[in-house]
């Protein structure tokens, strides 16, 4: 049959884009597609080849086993070739019966004979890489290169602490053993975060990495021991090249079970999800419980391996071309895809954070369909250059948020605007505000803001803040989405029938939850004013600032410079606390809330209120008998003094109550005074 020159057109086109994603992958470790996309063209290629042999050539990237070497390390020639295994595309339990049935027919198994025995191991997501020992020291660790020659990256993998320098007395002369270089995913996170915080502090030749493999690679052949260091990496074998035969010392074994047991006597980690498995059967048992488990996993995994377990069975399988008979790859469904970005939004989230979300074209990545995918933030999405029409990479792995990790750029349609942070709240209208150093834009609506309100609700719902009992999250979630609640005055606004309709609630807990409420509007400034959820204000600043300022409407006026005069009080608080006041809804919930009847004694400015324990650190410990360990704190900062939470040479009183510990011990041993109740009193008196 002639080649058409469609078909020759559609094979060169192939040719020169696997060339070059081959190229970013093995060379510069920066992939611009997902595997599984680069799988599709491969089999593509694969497919017309196989139709019209003619269209063969040496130098197809078909004709390859693996990538090419970089320069800059030494070449090194391989004993025993570095061979790959044929991938299961088919990701059901089919993939697994397939596999089973084309070894039982090579092997010319009748149908009653008894279940072929598999080993199953994970299919580990880094680097193939072959360790070379002679004498039982590690002499050489070489990546696999194309198979035949591979890179010497010995100096990078000796830092790698799983990875034996030396061996036990009784391993053999010779011995090569084959495995995945990888890195975890906390490791991964840990690093990139690292890159992050390097590029954001103006480092010019970082970068963050795509993904772990990605990251695992570019450790190894990174040319500088030294940076390769400072990458974890970790090490699983599970396999062998060259090994000394019998007669030589070497190991007699008969399976690669076998085999595995012994290397791991020898120090080698082989992953504890390694087992045997006979037949069809307990090979989809194995896919899926993996498949299971695969989210859990401290490290990525793109599918299961399965291997003949028996040697003899083995050698009479054989391989074709370069892939063995006896092993294949079952896949599981890829976690990284490409999509389409259709449009950018910015979603508010608990804290306030404005976090710019990809909307895509909706895609299969990871086991689920995913239509949103986080940016981080605008620096984040800056780096990586976003924008709407782009062809992205989309990375879901684990239970983590899916994410966008990569942006194909030579797909960019033409002109389209770099996006921008909204100045306005998407939510609530409010400014938006970034402080110097951080990364993230926040909404400063604060309790005004939708997405915000839950949070703010249970915030100044907490023990510490207005003590509302039985207003806890699932309760807050009903009465915010059902709309009950929408600004924080609404929670003294409801009656018993707006509550005790809500789902499980019955009548007797509406009306405890009521009581709680009305019991609540007494209360004291700090309180009040830390239950507001000021971001930078925390029940320690609250405190200082009521104590400064005296009453509330003196620190919703105060400007920055009068803020600035709290103790303890710096810049960034006193700036957030301005903004706050400044929301002319903020100072309205203060108005209604006061209007439901919450109250609080005012007090006068500090510079007139006695502080007579000014200086004095107190610690608490133990139960007093009458008052309550916030109590004696409320009173005892009342008057100056810090109540501090561990007993040092510093320390000037320990109070102690029943069964007061080891802070009592302390300060007996370092000669602190130490006052019971009656003791604690009198000294508040004096
Ligand atoms: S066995 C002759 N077992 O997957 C068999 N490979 O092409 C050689 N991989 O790049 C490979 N986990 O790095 C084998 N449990 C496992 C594996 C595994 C991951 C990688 C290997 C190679 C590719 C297979």
């Amino acid at each position: 049959m002639a080649v058409t020159p469609k078909v020759q057109e559609r094979v060169d086109a192939l040719r020169a884009l696997l060339h070059h994603h081959a190229h970013r992958y093995y060379v510069l470790d920066a992939p611009e597609l997902p595997d599984a996309e680069y799988d599709k063209l491969f089999q593509e290629l694969q497919a017309l080849e196989a139709v019209q042999p003619e269209l063969l050539t040496p130098d197809s990237p078909t004709q390859r086993v693996g990538g090419q070497t970089l320069d800059g390390f030494a070449k090194v020639r391989h004993q025993v070739p570095m061979l790959s295994i044929r991938t299961e595309t088919d990701i059901e339990a089919s993939g697994a019966q397939a596999f089973d049935a084309r070894v039982r027919k090579e092997l010319g198994l009748a149908e009653d004979a008894p279940p072929v025995e598999y080993v199953a191991e994970l299919k580990f997501d880094g680097l193939a890489i072959n360790l070379r020992y002679e004498n039982g020291v590690l002499v050489q660790a070489a990546t696999r290169g194309d198979g035949e020659i591979g890179e010497d990256v010995t100096q990078n993998i000796r830092t790698i602490g799983q990875i034996p320098l030396r061996l036990p007395k009784d391993a053999p002369p010779v011995l090569e053993v084959r495995g995945e270089v990888y890195m975890g995913r906390a490791d991964f996170d840990k690093l990139n975060e690292i890159q992050r915080a390097k590029i954001d502090a103006g480092a010019k030749n970082e970068k963050t990495f795509v993904n772990p493999r990605n990251a695992a690679a570019g450790a190894v052949r990174q040319l500088d021991p030294a940076i390769a260091r400072q990458r974890p990496l970790s090490f699983f074998a599970y396999g062998w090249g060259e090994v000394s035969p019998a007669d030589q010392g070497g190991p007699d074994f008969h399976s690669h079970y076998e085999a595995l047991l012994t290397l791991r006597s020898w120090g080698f980690p082989v992953s504890a999800r390694t087992q045997i498995a006979k037949g069809a059967p307990e090979l989809i048992a194995f896919h899926q419980a993996v498949g299971k488990e695969r989210d859990d996993l401290p490290f990525d995994i793109d599918g299961v391996v399965y291997k003949v377990n028996s040697f003899a069975l083995q050698r009479q399988l054989g391989f074709v071309t370069r892939e063995p008979r006896w092993a294949v790859a079952h896949k599981y469904p890829a976690q990284e895809q490409l999509t389409r970005v259709l449009g950018i939004d910015v979603q508010v989230g608990r804290t306030g954070k404005l976090t710019p979300v990809a909307r895509l074209d909706p895609v299969f990545v990871g086991g689920t369909t995913v239509s949103n995918a986080t940016l981080h933030n605008l620096f984040e999405l800056r780096r990586k250059g976003a924008r709407i029409g782009d062809t992205v990479v989309v990375r879901r792995a684990g239970d983590v948020i899916p994410e966008v990790v990569g942006v194909v750029a030579a797909a960019r349609p033409a002109y389209v605007p770099n996006f921008r942070m909204p100045r306005a709240c998407p939510v609530c209208g409010s400014a938006v505000v970034r402080e110097k150093g951080e990364v993230n834009h926040r909404c400063s609506g604060g309790l005004f803001c939708g997405a915000q309100r839950k949070q703010a609700i249970l915030h100044y719902a907490q023990r510490r803040a207005l003590d509302i009992e039985g207003l806890g999250e699932k309760l807050v979630d009903q009465l915010v989405e059902g709309n009950a609640i929408k600004v924080l005055p609404d929670l003294y606004r409801m009656g018993l029938s707006a509550l005790a309709a809500l789902d499980r609630m019955a009548e007797k807990s509406a009306q405890n939850v009521l009581a709680a409420l009305e019991s609540s509007k007494q209360t004291t400034l700090p309180r009040f004013l830390y239950g507001l959820g000021v971001r930078h204000v925390g029940e320690a600043t609250a405190k200082d600032l009521a104590r400064h300022f005296g009453k509330l409407d003196a620190i919703m006026d105060a400007g920055v410079e009068q803020l600035l005069e709290v103790p303890d009080v710096g810049p960034i608080v006193a700036e957030s606390i301005h903004t706050f006041f400044q929301q002319p809804h903020n100072r309205e919930v203060v108005e209604q809330l006061r209007a439901c009847g919450v109250h609080w004694e005012e007090g006068e400015p500090a510079a007139r209120a006695p502080q007579p324990l000014a200086g004095k650190t107190v610690v608490l410990t133990g139960t007093l008998p009458t008052l309550s360990r916030e109590e004696a704190k409320e009173k005892l900062e009342a008057l100056g003094a810090k109540v501090a939470g561990s007993v040092s040479k510093k320390t000037d009183y320990v109070v102690a109550g029943a069964e007061a510990g080891s802070k009592l011990d302390k300060a007996v041993a370092l000669g602190v005074p130490v006052l019971d109740e009656a003791g604690l009193l009198s000294l508040l008196a004096s």
